[in-house]
């Protein structure tokens, strides 16, 4: 899957280690600056890919969800783009103004930091011009559709 153009296509996904392959193609497409807004059911596996995707970027130790932090900076290491990782679960956010008040501005600003953000639908207020959308249908128990789509206003 690595080679393959991942972007404005849906994959349809039969397990978790399928999640991991196409985390790990996303992944390899990153550059740094670029925000993921994550739309998708509960349990649809958004904290899943994530978890995957930071790990393949290069961050150590384990990505837990940030829902009761909200938001959540991570180091980079031995990425010569990406420095840091930003993992905001928005699910108990009215609007994006809450993030404002926690910095996301400045965090979206650095081109050294990935951001990824689960339940973007309630955050719609502060869209970036640019971001990368990723879809996640639950279809059964392990099997998923995921759209990844490059998105420009
Ligand atoms: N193909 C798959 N991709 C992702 N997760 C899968 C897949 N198959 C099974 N799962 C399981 O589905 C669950 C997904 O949970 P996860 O916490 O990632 O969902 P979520 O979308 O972040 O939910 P929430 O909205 O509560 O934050 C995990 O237990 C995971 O093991
Ligand atoms: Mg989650």
């Amino acid at each position: 899957m690595k080679n393959n153009n991942i972007f404005n296509k849906e994959h349809f996904i039969e397990n978790l280690s399928q999640t991991k392959s196409l985390a790990s193609a996303l992944a390899d497409n990153i550059r740094g600056g670029e925000v993921l807004l994550f739309f998708g059911n509960l349990g649809a596996g958004k904290t899943a890919f994530i978890k995957y995707l930071a790990n393949f970027l290069g961050v150590r130790g384990v990505v837990s969800s940030p829902t009761f932090n909200i938001l959540k900076v991570y180091n980079v290491a031995k990425n010569e783009r990406v420095k840091h990782f930003c993992h905001i679960d928005a699910y108990r956010l009215n609007s994006g103004k809450e993030l404002i008040d926690l910095g996301i501005e400045e965090i979206l600003d650095q081109t050294d930091t990935v951001t990824a953000i689960e339940w973007a639908e309630k955050i719609k207020d502060i869209y970036p011009k640019k971001y990368i959308k990723i879809e996640i249908k639950t279809l059964d128990e392990k099997s998923r559709l995921i759209k990844i789509a490059k998105i420009k206003s």
